[in-house]
């Protein structure tokens, strides 16, 4: 399937060959994302969903946030690795994806932990009275260092904080940027020099900067 990707398609095929393959849900939620919304790309699929559901499982946080739920794929991945009370609150601004992201959460283990907010993430983040271990950012590009400044203060340290899209289909390193590439490479050197975090940018897909708190 089509979709943002910073390696050559032939290198994107051969890791995802070699990549443990989705549970029989998530294929068929990307399945439905393909066939119904317009557009799909924004799926997390195969090879990025086994990165989050790793990752999670690595760092077994008891609190996530998701900013952009879209279907709901990335959140089933990362909702994996939660400890067995652990709570997943994921934030979706377009209210037409709710029944559709609900219903894959009510298909899933993680129904009872997985709860979905409708809105603006940038005015349900300080409705949140939670301290999160990890958390991952999707959602609207050039909100990225807003919704950065909102959590860090209320991330415990060791916390994890993960956005997605942050090479813009390799666009960061054109000399005339567009709006988005710009507000993106301004934000990986933001948090380059935030003394607050430690990070490593992977040219996975679209390019996945994760970041520690210190
Ligand atoms: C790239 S998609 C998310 C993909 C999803 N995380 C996955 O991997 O399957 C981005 C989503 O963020 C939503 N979004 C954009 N701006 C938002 C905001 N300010 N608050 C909440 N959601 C937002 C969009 O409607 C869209 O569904």
């Amino acid at each position: 399937m089509d979709e943002f990707n910073s390696v050559s398609s032939e290198m994107s095929d051969y890791a995802e060959q070699h990549t443990t393959e989705p549970t029989k849900l998530l294929k068929k939620l990307e399945r439905d994302t393909y066939l119904k919304q317009i557009n799909p790309r924004m799926v997390a699929g195969h090879l990025q969903g086994q990165l989050l559901r790793t990752l999670s499982l690595m760092i077994r946080p008891s609190r996530i946030l998701e900013i952009g739920t879209f279907t709901g794929y990335s959140a089933i991945c990362l909702a994996e690795g939660l400890t067995p009370c652990g709570q997943l609150h994921t934030i979706e601004i377009d209210e037409e994806l709710r029944s559709t992201a609900q219903s894959f959460f009510d298909q899933s283990q993680y129904k009872d932990q997985i709860h979905l907010h409708i809105g603006n993430a940038i005015e349900i983040i300080p409705t949140l009275d939670e301290s999160f271990d990890l958390v991952f950012i999707d959602a609207k590009k050039q909100l990225y260092a807003d919704y950065f400044d909102l959590l860090i203060d209320n991330v415990k340290s060791g916390s994890y904080i993960l956005t997605d899209n942050v090479l813009w289909n390799g666009k960061v390193l054109e000399e005339k940027m567009d709006k988005d590439a710009k507000n993106l490479d301004l934000f990986n050197k933001k948090v380059h020099q935030d003394k607050r975090v430690e990070n490593i940018l992977l040219p996975v897909r679209d390019g996945i900067l994760i970041m520690r708190k210190l």
